[in-house]
């Protein structure tokens, strides 16, 4: 039971670890570009490489594919694995469209194929035990989140001015907001997107806007919002974070650069017994993880590891898996209706 690869760019390093980490070899990789397929094949000592999707589905009996190319491929390739009955791991966005992630369910329907959706953010250190937290009571009722996301603005993608992120519905933040939407939605159910302001402050001509703030409304009049920045101080400085509101508490965790959550209560002060367990928790599990896989977070991320391990335990009949093709068709439509009104924006503005 092997695994392949389609896109060895960025993440697909990270891919090959969680499928080893579920206990399944990626045996064939698979890239348009026939150095960089090549290379990352000799890199990660994989047997075959190919340029053609179709070509690598044909010669290998693959158990499954990572789809890791930029995501207005993501319907198609995932269209023709599905056709031949092949399971699927997608990287977020799941697809680009609402219209492409149904096709894809329905396809999903007529195939003997399965799929999940790497939200990875949800799955991370600190959010996973934020979310057993709130779970176990710790805040009370959830009442409102809040998710930010600021990087420099030498950000690779952002700084890149012919990367494929700029050529999204709503640039550089169509590649971005899967994350912070997938998060919003799990602490406080399906969301309606209320505003969404978007400006620019910064230096790259091709960003039209490099400020975000989106307004949403959830079940039961919790708030969400999200602040997405390329306009922080520092070089290559990102920070990404959250803050969960409940009518007992309010939770702060960080997810980059640093895995941490805080508790606040009324009366509980920063050196409180609980919030220093979490934080212990949380840096024993990051350290243990860099220890007994002997790489660090740019090649292996704990969070692809749980998506496609509870993936494979899915497949042979225990239980679901953490993202189901569910969860990938309602963050597209919320990250297509945020994008749609910044295209409105950009229109507007010229
Ligand atoms: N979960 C996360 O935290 C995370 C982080 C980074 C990227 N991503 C997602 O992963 C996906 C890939 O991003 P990346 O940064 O690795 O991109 P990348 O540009 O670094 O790599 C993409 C690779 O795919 C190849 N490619 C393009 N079209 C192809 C096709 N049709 N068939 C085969 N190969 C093709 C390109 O040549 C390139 O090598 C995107 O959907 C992105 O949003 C997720």
């Amino acid at each position: 039971m092997d695994a392949g690869i389609v896109g060895c760019g960025f993440i697909s390093g990270i891919h090959v670890n969680a499928w080893k980490d579920a206990g399944i070899s990626v045996s064939a990789v698979c890239d348009l570009n026939e150095k960089t397929a090549m290379q990352f094949a000799e890199e990660w000592r994989i047997p075959s490489y190919y340029t053609s999707f179709s070509e690598m589905l044909k010669e290998e009996d693959l158990f499954a594919v990572s789809v890791c190319v930029p995501p207005k491929f993501h319907a198609n390739i995932a269209l023709e694995a599905l056709e031949a009955d092949c399971n699927l791991v997608v990287e977020k966005p799941f697809t680009l469209t609402t219209d492409e992630a149904e096709n894809v369910l329905d396809a999903l329907q007529r195939s003997s194929g399965k799929l999940t959706i790497i939200h990875s953010q949800l799955f991370e250190h600190s959010i996973f035990r934020a979310m057993k937290r709130v779970k176990a009571g710790d805040i009370g009722r959830v009442i409102g989140m809040d998710v930010g996301i600021l990087h420099s603005n030498d950000e690779t993608m952002a700084a890149d001015k012919n990367h494929w992120c700029h050529r999204l519905a709503g640039g550089r933040f169509g590649e971005t907001l899967p994350h912070p939407v997938y998060l919003l939605r799990a602490f406080l159910g399906k969301l309606e997107v209320k505003s969404v302001l978007a400006d620019k402050l910064g230096p790259h001509p091709w960003m039209p806007f490099d400020e975000l703030r989106v307004f949403l409304e959830a079940e039961g009049k919790k708030f969400g919002t999200i602040h997405i920045s390329f306009n922080a101080p520092g070089q290559n400085k990102t920070d990404v974070h959250v803050n969960i509101y409940g009518t007992g508490g309010t939770m702060h965790a960080g997810i980059y650069p640093i895995s941490s959550l805080m508790v606040s209560k009324p009366g509980r002060g920063i050196m409180n017994f609980a919030n220093m367990a979490h934080q212990v928790k949380i840096w024993a599990a990051y350290l243990g993880n860099i220890i007994a896989k002997g790489t660090g977070p740019r090649n292996y991320s704990i969070s692809h590891a749980r998506i496609i391990r509870s993936f494979v335990q899915s497949l042979n009949g225990n239980g679901q898996p953490l993202v189901t093709p569910e969860n990938g068709l309602e963050n597209v439509q919320v990250v297509e209706q945020i994008c749609e009104q910044i295209e409105e924006t950009r229109t507007s503005k010229n």
